[in-house]
């Protein structure tokens, strides 16, 4: 329990009262592309700000040495954490240690245990392809190196409600429930963080965030590459779970989120749950899945694949506030950009000559960016309007704390209201459940457009589509 502050203050400042800080962190994956690509660059970037000062060891089955796993890392943080930076990698090369063995083998976690030495309350981040976080968990417990221990566990969160549930049954055998950190990596964004901030911290919005002045919502995340190597794992995925059950679900759930107002620091993920719970379930009718041309031909997906790499989703809120407003999610692999926006559009005033809608675009990635649409008066004699948008305000990013570095740090912290409680995952699940797989065609649609024609049935719902730059 937390003393009485306001929960304003805790949401607009992350600041949770936890002082429970992790004394050791193990990552299992080590040798793996999650480590190579995120995590590595953020344990520099951790203990460059001060955030990092206790042991760092990373398990994986690779018969490496302690040398090859420094190397690693210096190489993922040459390509992916923007350069060294001598004395923070000095330090975290002296952190970290290695632990080589099979995840199925006690001896490996008889290894753990006694290199944790005096560590009391380690976190141990899952890293690793999510059939084997049962093998893991367990070994874990009965190494004893779960004792007041946390877990980081990344996504995909399952493969569907049902997997979920299990995955949770699981976890919680060993791990209580407030010591589960589930990662979805939309959450230690800035841009997404910024949304709820955006909405609770203006005077301005509050009047006007509901059913009686917004209009419609869309969603767009466009990523303008293919699958990038990946084909094995997105072809058992694809777009509906690997970006739409978890990181597009989540966006929306900020977006319309009753404002989290109780002392306590359950209140914002208690307001999540309590928002997706009011989204009914997805029938076929409200998605239009595509996969670009060309998809079959990647190594490793089945030559007759129906895996979507595009989905149009159609969503409703069944909630006092939402009741009628379209909320419409396109998100896809392989069209013209990349970039994720939002965009807010107002209902139009009673005035015949204004055609064209105020509305509020949030781009979300891969920059930060706020524009608020107007109408203004053409120059000229003609009392015509034309459509501004007021100078929109950029975020530079330069500094900005990547999303893993943000997660980790909270997780190490004990702040868990960045990550994906229970009954959130489930609630997400519940949603896209019976959207999922082969139920709905499969549209071809050529790489670099904006996806199928079929999916432009639900451009009216939101006045047309809104194409992010
Ligand atoms: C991941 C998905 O969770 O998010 C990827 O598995 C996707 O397919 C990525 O490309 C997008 O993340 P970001 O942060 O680049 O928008």
């Amino acid at each position: 329990m937390t003393s009485r502050r306001s929960a304003a203050t805790m949401l607009l400042t992350n600041q949770s009262l936890s002082v429970n800080h992790s004394d050791a962190l193990v990552f299992f994956g080590a040798t793996g592309d999650l480590a190579f690509k995120k995590i590595f660059p953020a344990l520099q970037s951790m203990v460059k700000h001060g955030t990092l000062d206790v042991p760092v060891i990373g398990v994986a089955k690779q018969e490496w040495t302690i040398d090859q796993m420094r190397d690693r890392a210096r190489s993922s943080i040459e390509q992916h954490g923007g350069g060294i930076d001598e004395r923070a990698f000095e330090k975290l090369i002296g952190l970290l240690r290695y632990v080589d063995g099979d995840y199925s083998d006690p001896a490996t976690f008889a290894k753990l245990r006694s290199e944790l030495g005096p560590a009391k309350r380690p976190a141990h981040y899952l890293a690793i392809p999510p059939v084997l976080f049962g093998t893991v968990v367990e070994s874990l417990g009965a190494s004893g190196c779960a004792d007041g221990a946390r877990v980081v566990v990344e996504k995909p969160f399952g493969h569907d409600l049902k997997s979920a549930q299990l995955l949770n049954r699981t976890l919680h055998t060993v791990f209580p429930e407030a010591q589960i950190y589930r990662i979805d990596h939309y959450l230690g964004k800035d841009s997404v963080e910024n949304l709820i901030f955006f909405r609770f911290a203006n005077a301005f919005l509050e009047p006007i965030w509901n059913r009686n002045y917004i209009e419609s919502v869309q969603i767009t995340m466009a990523e303008n590459f293919g699958v990038a190597g990946r084909g094995k794992f997105y072809d058992a995925t694809g777009a509906i779970r690997d970006v739409v059950q978890n990181h597009l679900l989540q966006v929306i759930a900020f977006l319309a989120i009753e404002p989290p107002t109780l002392n306590y620091e359950e209140a914002l993920r208690d307001e999540l749950s309590k928002i997706l719970r009011t989204m009914p379930a997805l029938t076929p009718k409200q998605v239009v899945r595509g996969q670009f041309r060309g998809y079959r031909d990647e190594p490793g997906v089945a030559p007759d694949s129906n895996v979507e790499t595009f989905a149009a989703v159609q969503l409703e809120i069944d909630s006092w506030r939402w009741a009628g407003v379209p909320f419409v999610i396109r998100a896809g692999k392989n069209l013209p950009v990349t970039a994720t926006e939002a965009l807010v559009k107002l209902r139009r005033p009673p005035l015949g000559s204004v055609r064209g809608r105020n509305y509020f675009r949030f781009r979300l990635g891969p920059d930060l960016a706020i524009g608020l649409g107007a109408r203004i008066k053409q120059p000229g004699r003609e009392m015509a309007s034309q459509s501004v948008e007021l100078s929109p305000v950029k975020v530079d990013q330069n500094d900005e704390m990547e999303a893993y570095e943000r997660l980790l740090t909270d997780a190490m912290r004990g702040d868990s209201m960045l990550f994906v409680r229970e009954d959130v995952v489930e609630a997400q699940w519940t949603i896209v459940e019976p959207i999922l797989g082969d139920v709905t065609p499969v549209y071809e649609y050529e790489p670099g457009t904006w996806g199928p024609k079929e999916a432009d049935k639900f451009a009216d719902d939101v006045g047309g589509w809104h194409n992010p730059k």
